[in-house]
């Protein structure tokens, strides 16, 4: 889909369908939406009074206009109360409108600016949100099906109606397009089965992204693991038939080194089994998404250059699967990390953490501050906030409320989870300096201090994002399946430290 800017009367806009939009108690239309009514002899005001419109976030009505105005038909969208009006839901209105009118066959379609004279939001904003509705309320991943796939929306023109908004309603477009098409990068990440997404065909993939972004690509193989020290890695990929790499990544928008550089650490296992502490067989599918934090950090990268942002970043993704083979780990195994610290294996199935000790481990040598890790990490974590929010762990408040805010900015929600001292008591060991699991209570938590132990004093944050990768249902911009979480709170976090 092309989406692009034009000045005008969108009245006027010949196409498909044109957009326009109504507040929830709306007793008439204004705006624009006026402008159509008016064009229309009064058709919407006639439904409003009829309670056929109402307004109501996410409400979708078409209506044909029968040669009234130069488009085919009219979409009127309700963005909810006024005063509840955010961004964020100007991206799920769109994300709505569209599946309906691409549901209907349509190719060419025009909208106004939701909520840019009426809501009191700024153009730019919300061409941003516009473009970032649309193309993550329209992702579908499809190519795995031989089926002949339903026409898709080619085109969507946002309409601006005066002059003045033209340069930043384009300037927002194009940082939504790139924010979004990132999204929709790790979401075919997460998506993709775990038969094909290997750990040496990410590698792969990402030399591909390097290539085209100019980024930095360094894979490290078993061996050079090894040499490193990498002993809790190792034992994770040990019980696999599949190389594990270590997959980093380097941009650098700010080659005098001003600042210290970004660090952001992604889980990578792109199949997590449990290994000997075998998952049930329920949703082990899901499984292949045990990735999609390495999806989200190396998905913000690519965005991070495509926006050419003046700082320095580097991603780290420890990709590996998590196998019950015969060499996999056994139950009471001790590993030794890179920093020497040593674990006591109490479940296979909390590799994450494992895997994520020895990036840290690295990113920590490799001077990286502040660090961020995101990670599918705990079902305690799930079970503690739900399908909404996910878990922000850190030893840093400046740095925690700053990606707080480049969540709730992304439409991205993350709450901040106690990291008291006394529950490092959890994971206490007896034959070694730690263990790797704390038990059913605090489960999240204990996972987060697990992590502290491998990042010294630098100033750091960890996502747990277990409960929220995956959308079980098409839900607003979020189809079924991966959401791609994480991905523009981490862009919006390095444009936050770029501006600094
Ligand atoms: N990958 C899982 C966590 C997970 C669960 C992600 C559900 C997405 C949805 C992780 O490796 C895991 O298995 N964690 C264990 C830890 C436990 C053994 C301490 C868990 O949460 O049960
Ligand atoms: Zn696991
Ligand atoms: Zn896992």
């Amino acid at each position: 889909m092309e989406i692009n800017a034009q000045v005008g009367d969108i009245s006027g806009v010949r196409a498909d369908a044109i957009i326009v939009s109504l507040f929830e108690g709306a007793e008439q239309p204004t705006g624009a939406t006026k402008v159509v009514d008016g064009a229309l002899d009064g058709l919407i005001t006639q439904l409003i009074q009829a309670r056929e419109i109402t307004g109501e976030l996410y409400q979708v009505t078409v209506l044909h206009t029968f040669g009234r105005v130069p488009a085919d038909r009219v979409t009127v969208v309700g963005l909810g109360k006024q005063e509840g009006l955010v961004l964020d839901r100007v991206r799920g209105v769109i994300a709505e409108a569209l599946r309906v009118l691409q549901k209907m066959g349509l190719q060419r379609v025009a909208s106004v600016l939701h909520g840019a004279d009426q809501g009191g939001l700024h153009p730019e904003a919300v061409a941003q949100a516009i473009a970032e509705g649309a193309l993550l309320g329209l992702y579908a991943f499809d190519k795995y099906s031989t089926k002949k796939p339903e026409p898709k929306i080619q085109e969507l023109s946002l309409v601006a109606f005066d002059q003045a908004a033209l340069e930043p309603v384009s300037r927002g477009l194009t940082r939504g397009k790139i924010m979004a098409q990132a999204t929709n990068l790790a979401r075919d990440l997460i998506n993709e089965p775990a038969n094909y997404l290997t750990p040496s065909e990410w590698a792969r993939q990402a030399e591909r992204l390097a290539q085209a972004n100019g980024l930095e690509c360094q894979v490290l193989d078993q061996e050079q693991m090894y040499e490193m020290g990498m002993g809790a890695l190792l034992g994770v990929a040990q019980g696999s038939a599949q190389p594990p790499k270590l997959i980093v990544l380097r941009y650098r928008g700010d080659e005098r080194g001003r600042k210290p550089t970004l660090g952001l650490v992604g889980k990578g296992i792109t199949f997590d089994s449990g290994g000997l502490s075998l998952k049930p067989r329920e949703a082990m599918d899901a499984m292949k998404g045990d990735m999609a934090g390495g999806a989200a950090v190396m998905a913000a990268v690519g965005a991070i250059a495509q926006l050419k942002l003046p700082l320095n970043v580097t991603t780290i993704v420890p990709a590996t699967e998590n196998m019950p083979g015969g060499r996999a780990l056994k139950l009471g195994d001790i590993l030794r990390a890179m920093n020497g610290k040593t674990i006591e294996i109490l479940s296979t199935d909390a590799e994450g953490r494992l895997v994520l000790a020895d990036a840290l481990c690295y990113a920590h040598k490799l001077g990286l501050a502040p660090l961020v890790d995101v990670a599918t990490l705990t079902g305690a974590c799930s079970i503690a906030l739900g399908p909404v929010y996910a878990g922000a762990f850190g030893n840093n408040q400046e740095l925690i409320d700053r990606l707080l805010k480049a969540g709730e900015e992304a439409g991205e929600h993350f709450w901040a989870m106690p990291m008291h001292p006394d529950y490092k008591e959890l994971i206490k060991s007896d034959v070694a300096d730690m263990k790797n699991v704390g038990g059913r209570a605090g489960g999240a938590i204990t996972a987060a201090q697990f992590l502290a132990n491998f990042v010294d004093d630098t100033p750091w944050v960890h996502l747990d994002i277990a409960g929220s990768s995956f959308s079980g249902k098409d839900k607003t911009y979020n189809p079924k399946g991966g959401r791609g979480m994480a991905v523009r709170t981490l862009v919006n976090l390095a444009r936050s430290l770029a501006a600094d």
